[in-house]
């Protein structure tokens, strides 16, 4: 397997069906088509896809027709978990190995030079996360696992405030145990979250912190009131671009 890596990360697609509009307003059915025509347009193409949460936004049934239109990618992809998607349906279109023993979407994508690990912080039918025991004590043993090669971590909320009275009040809730963690395995060097609809990004313990924008539609980060947002409806991809051992960029691909 080759050295370097390119992770592409797509996030809060929001999908609704085609005769559909989210809010009534946002076609997110045709973000999805643009966003894989970008995907496919792009130069260099990823190695895989990372859509890190929100696949849908409130129908199990528009599954089926968000994985088709996925399959265009070209690419494999590692579904997550985000507040909006149902675990149990969800499920029923992923590989059977991203569930680990207690019926978590907890999983590493191994590579040569590389661990991704994507965690499952979900909690059916709530908005805020959390990392519950168990999905805890797997992410430990996979940290003890691997103190050598460089880790990045992806997670649906995020383990920390981000400055937004819309989201820092439904982020993971025990972001601090998160953090004191992965603070002890110096080899884990990102943690990449969606969930947040906008751009952000700082550093803890020498691990950035940062967001992917959705694909769909942004959230102001300084809105100052839940009500009457101006939603933009720009879509981002990320790209990580990962090589001779470290990160050296992180693009946003603006469709
Ligand atoms: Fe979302």
């Amino acid at each position: 397997m080759k050295n370097n890596l390119l992770v592409g990360q797509i996030s809060d697609t929001h999908f609704v069906s085609n005769n559909k509009k989210l809010f009534d307003q946002h076609d997110t059915y045709q973000r999805l088509l643009d966003t894989v025509r970008t995907c496919n347009q792009l130069k260099n193409k990823p190695d895989f896809y990372i859509l890190s949460g929100d696949l849908i936004h409130d129908d199990e049934s528009y599954y089926k027709e968000f994985f088709e239109i996925c399959k265009n990618l070209e690419r494999p992809i590692y579904p997550m978990m985000g507040n909006h998607d149902k675990r149990d349906f969800l499920k029923k279109y992923i590989q059977p190995e991203l569930v680990d023993e207690h019926g978590y979407l907890n999983y590493t994508i191994k590579s040569n030079s590389l661990d991704v690990i994507c965690l499952d912080t979900a909690i059916e039918d709530k908005i805020e996360g959390t990392l519950n025991h168990t999905s805890m004590q797997w992410l430990e043993k996979e940290l003890k696992n691997n103190i050598e090669k460089p880790i990045i971590i992806f997670m649906h909320h995020p383990p920390i405030e981000i400055g937004s009275i819309l989201f820092d009040h439904i982020k993971c809730n025990n972001g601090e145990d998160f953090i004191n963690l992965i603070s002890q395995y110096k080899n884990v060097s990102d943690v990449i979250f969606g969930h947040v609809h906008c751009v952000f990004k700082t550093v803890i313990n020498e691990i950035e912190f940062s967001s992917c924008p959705s694909a769909s539609i942004q959230y102001p980060i300084d809105a100052k009131s839940e009500k009457n947002l101006n939603l933009d409806n720009q879509g981002y991809i990320k790209l990580i671009h990962f090589i001779e051992g470290k990160i050296i960029k992180k693009d946003l691909e603006i469709k």
